[in-house]
């Protein structure tokens, strides 16, 4: 049986990813997370009681505990989630940043090539990027592709294209088994509520204000976290070593339309009159560097591999929208931090041998 590693795998996309994987009865699940504040263990609750994942409290910021995960449990293949991801705590504090993204990417590429020793039969290291390595588009300039020269511009994009550039060297130095994919916003359930789309969600159904940066009128290519995570899988089982992948919902939306359009669904599901969450926006002071806007094209995607998004927006986003409002345990848990101490007090006894 293959052994996959799935490090953030408490994370956002890390655990919409295992909820995908996890209908797949031959492979073996082996999750690696640090639980930071973006990590919650009730993300893959169920999968861990169902025994579907193995997990790991670990932080890839320790080579040695990361090759102890390798040697451990023999790990075929590796899906790298884990990073700080929040451009916003990146600018308050770079320094994390570069240790986890770019410090524990190099241990796991360490440990990977120690345990796979040239083998790439079988072997494979996935390595989960941003468009945001690209940096920013004019509203003229065509979409981001894999030939866009990089150009990040915050400490966030900064530190995951150097870890896009230490995966790329490792297949060009040593023929390493490794497959980039640089994808574009996410939204989805189980999003951590300091990203655009939870976090509007949230602050509309409390009647909090609503702070839209500068104009709002910058653009995100938004994807739904399920097309994403098919992507992936298509990507892990037929991309090609040393390729990469553009990934995204050819969708683009200014900020502020994003934000009203969530008003509009929290009002209809509230039952307030129409036009309530509106006025809680308030445009505030602008993140510094804000990339103006991002867009992908994926038809390499497309036409090597067959994928595209299945997702309608619109429909989906009010999907999401409902699954906030129908989640209160996990949101008032995020809400108090109860969720910071739910390691130790749900599994601390239960994964003692497995971790
Ligand atoms: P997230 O912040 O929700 O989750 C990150 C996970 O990594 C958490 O579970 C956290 O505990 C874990 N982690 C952080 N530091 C760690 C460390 N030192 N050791 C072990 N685990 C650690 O992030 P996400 O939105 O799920 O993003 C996952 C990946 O996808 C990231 O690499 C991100 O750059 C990339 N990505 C995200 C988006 C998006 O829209 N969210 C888009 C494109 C690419
Ligand atoms: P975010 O979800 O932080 O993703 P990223 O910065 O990685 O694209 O933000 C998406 C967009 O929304 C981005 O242009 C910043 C903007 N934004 C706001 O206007 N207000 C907010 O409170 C947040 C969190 C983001």
């Amino acid at each position: 049986m293959n052994t996959l590693l799935i490090t953030g795998g408490a994370g956002f996309i890390g655990s919409n990813f295992l909820r995908l994987l996890a209908v797949e009865r031959q492979v073996r699940l082996i999750v690696l997370d640090a639980l930071t504040y973006a990590g919650n263990l009730a993300n893959i609750q169920e999968l861990i009681d169902g025994q579907k994942v193995i997990f790991v409290h670990r932080d890839i910021r320790d080579a040695e505990a990361v090759k102890d995960v390798f040697t451990r449990y023999r790990v075929d293949k590796v899906v790298h989630f884990a990073a700080e991801s929040h451009v916003d705590r990146s600018i308050l504090g770079p320094r994390a940043f570069v240790e986890t993204n770019v410090n524990g990417t190099l241990n796991l590429l360490l440990a990977a090539r120690e345990q796979w020793q040239g083998n790439d039969e079988g072997n494979r290291f996935l390595h989960v990027s941003t468009d945001e390595v690209y940096g920013a588009l004019s509203a003229e300039d065509p979409p981001f592709s894999e030939t866009t020269p990089y150009a990040p511009n915050s400490p966030y994009s900064a530190s995951k294209a150097a870890s896009d550039h230490l995966v790329r060297a490792w297949y060009h130095t040593y023929g390493f088994p490794a497959v980039i994919t640089n994808c574009s916003n996410n939204y989805g359930p189980w999003q951590f509520p300091e990203k655009l789309i939870p976090l509007m969600i949230l602050n509309a159904v409390e009647g909090k204000q609503l702070p839209v940066y500068g104009d709002g009128l910058q653009i995100r290519d938004w994807l739904h976290v399920q097309d994403h995570c098919e992507a992936l899988r298509i990507v892990l089982e037929r991309g090609i070593d040393g390729e990469t992948y553009c990934i995204g919902g050819n969708n683009e939306q200014p900020n502020i339309r994003i934000v009203e359009t969530v008003c509009d669904l929290v009002d209809e599901r509230l039952v307030r009159p129409q036009g309530s969450a509106r006025r809680l926006i308030r445009h505030v002071e602008d993140r510094p560097g804000h990339d103006r806007r991002y867009a992908i094209d994926a038809s390499k995607l497309k036409a090597e591999i067959g994928w595209s998004p299945r997702f309608d927006f619109r429909t989906a986003l009010a999907e999401v929208v409902d699954w906030y409002l129908s989640h209160d345990n996990w949101v008032d848990a995020i809400r108090s931090g109860a969720y910071l101490d739910f390691y130790e007090r749900q599994y601390a006894h239960r994964i003692k041998g497995a971790s």
